[in-house]
């Protein structure tokens, strides 16, 4: 009777052993054969209706039954166990996350905004103008005369006998005013083109913002004043400059600003060929003759307007001493910014 029940057990817990696939499954198992009301133990429950000649030897093939069953199941377990494990053991905690690198603004981009930004707060409005400029724009316009030696200040890229790639960023100066009565009070960025010798010091492409205020009674003193501002904003509140006489055909009188050397901090040294200073920027009261060529009335209206290389104001600004690493996109030049 016992013996045959135990096959039949045997027979099932087999087969049901084998089909066995999660820890969910494993676990329904024992409850059915090896909990308190399992298969197993209501054979030993059994064992009590056996003569006490049969028990001994009942005893034993059912102690061994149970062992044998045990034993399976153990087996099984730890197979699944040992799946855990693997699967776990492949994620490496321990590894580093991966890092991505995020981009950042190139640094003659990083320069214009904060240019723009400190214009902005002073009431300045954003234009813009295009690199394919007519001769009379770029030159007629800002009263260099045909054949006004001036023209040689600036070496010219000429597209055709009437258009250049613009020099500088004036001739936008000519476009607003040609747009706009006054008041007018704007910047202008922009790329301009200089048939250069390539060098540390120049390139034959490069940018600048230029500045314009007309309006009734606008003094030079005012001009002064708002580049001072600018440059301390930019540069700092300690920062030593100073302006001097210059020349350009469309401001009269006209002026350059310096700012104290960022390398020798104003004791003299080759960046700044001993004299402690650096030019920043040219600037100067506009010329009424400019004022004529756009239909401004220059008995009524005075104004000044200046110009900066961006290049320049940043090479100041980091230390950077060859113009050439702006465009030559080496990570190492741009990562640090
Ligand atoms: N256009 C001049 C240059 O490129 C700079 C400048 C602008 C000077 C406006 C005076 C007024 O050198």
């Amino acid at each position: 009777m016992l013996q045959e029940k135990i096959k039949l057990i045997n027979k099932d817990f087999s087969f049901e052993i084998k089909s066995i696939k999660d820890a969910k499954q494993l676990d329904d198992l024992r409850v059915k054969y090896f909990s308190k009301n399992g298969l197993v133990p209501s054979l030993f429950a059994l064992l009590k209706e056996a003569t006490s000649k049969e028990k001994p030897l009942l005893g034993k093939i059912l102690n061994e039954f149970r062992t044998d069953l045990q034993n399976q199941f153990d087996n099984v377990n730890s197979q699944l166990n040992d799946i855990k494990n693997t699967n776990l053991n492949k994620l490496d905690l321990t590894l580093p996350g991966v890092i991505s690198n995020i981009g950042s603004k190139h640094i003659l981009t990083q320069t214009l905004d904060e240019i723009k930004f400190i214009f902005k707060g002073m009431g300045f409005s954003v234009h813009e103008g295009p690199e394919l400029e007519s001769d009379y724009n770029n030159f007629e316009a800002l009263n260099f005369a045909q054949d006004h030696p001036a023209r040689d200040m600036q070496d010219t890229f000429f597209v055709s006998d009437d258009f250049v790639l613009r020099t500088h960023t004036s001739p936008v100066q000519i476009r607003l005013m040609k747009k706009q009565k006054p008041p007018v009070r704007a910047i202008m960025p922009g790329r301009v083109y200089r048939n250069e010798a390539v060098s540390s010091r120049s390139y034959c492409m490069f940018h600048q913002v230029e500045g314009l205020y007309v309006d009734t009674d606008v003094t030079f003193a005012e001009l002064k004043g708002t580049l001072a501002s600018f440059a301390k904003q930019f540069y700092g509140d300690d920062l030593k400059f100073r302006f001097r006489p210059s020349f350009f055909p469309f401001t009269e009188p006209s002026a350059e600003m310096d700012i104290t050397c960022f390398i020798c901090k104003g004791d003299g040294c080759k960046i700044c060929k001993q004299s402690g200073w650096l030019e920043i920027l040219g600037c100067g009261m506009v010329d009424p003759n400019v004022f004529d060529n756009v239909g401004y009335d220059n008995e009524k209206y005075t104004g000044y307007a200046f110009g900066m290389g961006i290049e320049r104001i940043a090479m100041l600004k980091f230390g950077i001493t060859d113009i050439r690493v702006f465009f030559e996109n080496d990570y190492r030049f741009l990562k640090q910014f």
